[in-house]
């Protein structure tokens, strides 16, 4: 849960890792270093945010056309200086950054300190750094790496440089995300693909226990025995202003606001002729599609929810059971998984570490899977037997917010596909819901327009230390989304439930300093029953904030501020319904001075367990 930007060129290697560590922050903040060769290898680092470091030591005089940098989240050794990464063997001539986990590094360590190497952190990386000065006694420095890393168990995204191969910069991966950038000027690695926009749209992928060797401008690859491997560059259509804060405070607004947008790049060439069109995206027969008996729906937090949203929409519309479980839960139990079951794996980054052993599990069990993930290249879309993108571009915000709306346009799409294959919908209703999803993104921009409203509501309430969010159907893993947007953001305590359990306990907090969210887009079976539920809260003086449907004039009347989003398919209006929410907490933790796009302990990709 670390960010690591690493280069090799012409160019002055220092302020290329700086930017691009910048816009890694979000994976880690708890303290920052460089490295940087010239004549030996000069470290600095320090605890704090990369700006904090940035004035407590003057990183300017780091001179030099290769070096490493990295950001940390804590996992082993506390945040001191010392623990802050790079890191160094005795000699401070192999240097190391790394995110993940060694898992055997405690008797990797024993064996290492038994050989006289004196250790100079807590961490679990810097046995990396020593186990291949170990090895360099007896062979070159990549063979050193390759060596070193045949003894470790864990998970790792590595560049290593050493002073006395200034020309080289060798990286390798297990589990933990790392891409390498081919740009004009030299070569880059980065834990994720905007940390080099600015340089380069040509990447090359790293694959599991694959290390490459880097020169200035060459690449090469191989697995830990030393074996060749053959790659591809890929090319990405993301700019750098995708990447960037566009004029807007935070990045969680920015990305707020670009819904619209990323919803059309979603839908864009994969509705044709009244069909839904994957192309081999899914990697499933017609036949394979008809066979399905049931689908298990695995991720974790955000995407979680978007899972619960598919769950509904499976069931309802295309008529196959459908479970949903956290990835974490999925990976640790043994799960009956029958033979025509259909697993897919949710995730925004690809890299979560649960969400992939939890699709590798199921690979295990030898059923189909499909992955559906933003991030091209990432471990799960690598893992899965089909893999299908959301075009939410880079999502920077700690928060996720258009990659969860992006997902269900993807939960959506494949209703449609598996409601038509099974004939559970006729053509008026696959029309029906061809013609609703084309209008979402106009509509978003509608929702949007609701900001003062929303901005209001924050205003009166961000000094509110507790609130409940509450729905029904396709909207009660909304109310957990919302409610979980604003902790994460405001650290504001709220809760998310199924409307009609309210009183079955959380209506004994209810009193007047409680605001209870309702999302309640009219729905012909439970609106008069949400009616219901907002007059109980009412009557126990709570603060009602109903998310309704355009036309609505009974909610109005009971609420205290409603927000209307307009009239769509049941079945979409969580897609709208959760912009509000997403709204209302950046309002709130901007009013509470909160650090919107890092929130305190949170980190963007979680890619440890
Ligand atoms: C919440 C949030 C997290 C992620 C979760 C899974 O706003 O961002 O709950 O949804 O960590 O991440 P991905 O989707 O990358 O697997």
């Amino acid at each position: 849960m670390c960010g690591i930007v690493g280069y090799i060129g012409n160019g002055e290697a220092y302020p290329m890792l700086l930017k691009g560590l910048k816009s890694l922050e979000y994976r880690g903040y708890d303290s920052a270093g460089f490295a940087i060769v010239n004549k030996g290898i000069a470290i600095e680092k320090d605890i704090g945010r990369i700006e904090d470091v940035e004035k407590k030591i003057d990183l300017s005089m780091l001179k030099g056309s290769a070096g490493l940098a990295h950001c940390r989240w804590a996992t082993h050794g506390s945040v001191t200086k010392s623990n802050a990464h790079p890191h160094a063997d005795c000699s401070n001539k192999i240097v190391v950054v790394h995110n993940g986990i060694i898992e055997n590094y405690s008797q990797l360590k024993e064996k290492l300190m038994q050989k006289n190497h004196a250790f100079s952190s807590e961490t679990d990386t810097e046995v990396i750094a020593h186990l291949i000065e170990e090895y360099m006694k007896n062979s070159g420095f990549e063979e050193a790496v390759r060596n070193a890393l045949k003894e470790v168990n864990g998970s790792y995204a590595l560049g290593v440089i050493c002073a006395d191969e200034p020309d080289k910069l060798v990286a390798a991966r297990n589990e933990s995300p790392l891409i390498i950038g081919k740009g004009s000027n030299g070569m880059f690695i980065a834990s994720d693909i905007p940390a080099l926009l600015e340089y380069t749209n040509s990447f090359v992928y790293l694959h599991d226990r694959e290390t490459a060797v880097l020169g200035k401008g060459s690449i090469a690859i191989s697995d830990l025995e030393g074996a060749k491997k053959n790659f591809k560059v890929s090319r990405i259509n993301w700019s750098r202003e995708d990447a960037e804060k566009g004029g807007y405070k935070h990045f969680m607004l920015k990305e707020i606001y670009e819904q619209p947008r990323a919803i059309t790049e979603t839908l864009n060439g994969r509705l044709k002729n009244g069909n839904v069109i994957f192309e081999e995206e899914i990697n499933l027969s017609d036949k394979e599609i008809l066979e399905i008996e049931d689908v298990k729906i695995i991720g974790c937090g955000t995407s979680w929810h978007a899972a619960l949203v598919g769950k509904f929409m499976f069931e309802e519309l295309a008529k196959i059971t459908t479970e949903v479980e956290y990835a974490s839960e999925f990976r640790y139990r043994n799960p009956i998984i029958k033979k025509n079951t259909l697993v897919i794996a949710i995730s925004q980054s690809g890299e979560t570490a649960d969400t992939v052993a939890a699709l590798k599990e199921a690979k295990k069990l030898g059923v189909k899977t499909i992955a559906i993930c933003n991030v091209r290249g990432s471990s799960i879309t690598r893992a899965a037997d089909g893999a299908v993108y959301t075009m939410a571009g880079p999502e920077i915000g700690v928060a996720s917010t258009k990659a969860f709306t992006t997902q269900l346009a993807v939960l959506y799409l494949l209703t449609i596909l598996f409601s038509k294959a099974r004939k559970t919908l006729n053509d008026r209703q696959i029309k029906d819901m061809i013609d609703g999803i084309r209008k979402i993104p106009l509509q978003m921009a509608s929702v949007l327009n609701e900001d003062m409203e929303i901005m209001n509501c924050a205003e009166l309430y961000h000094k509110k230390t507790n609130s409940l969010y509450l729905g029904r159907g396709v909207n009660f893993p909304i109310a957990l989304e919302g409610a979980l947007k604003l902790k994460e953001v405001s650290y504001m305590h709220a809760e998310g439930y199924p409307a009609a359990e309210m009183k079955h306990g959380p209506i004994a907090l209810i009193d007047e300093n409680m605001p209870v969210v309702f999302i309640a887009p009219h729905d012909i079976y439970t609106h008069s029953k949400i009616l219901g539920n907002i007059e109980e809260v009412k009557a126990r003086g709570g603060i009602v904030i109903a998310i309704a449907t355009e036309g609505d004039s009974e909610i109005p009347k009971k609420a205290g501020h409603t927000i209307f989003i307009p009239k769509t398919l049941y079945t979409l209006s969580s897609m709208l319904a959760v912009i509000p929410l997403q709204l209302l907490a950046y309002h709130i933790a901007d009013k509470l001075g909160r650090d919107i796009d890092k929130p305190r302990n949170l980190a963007k990709s979680v890619v440890v367990e």
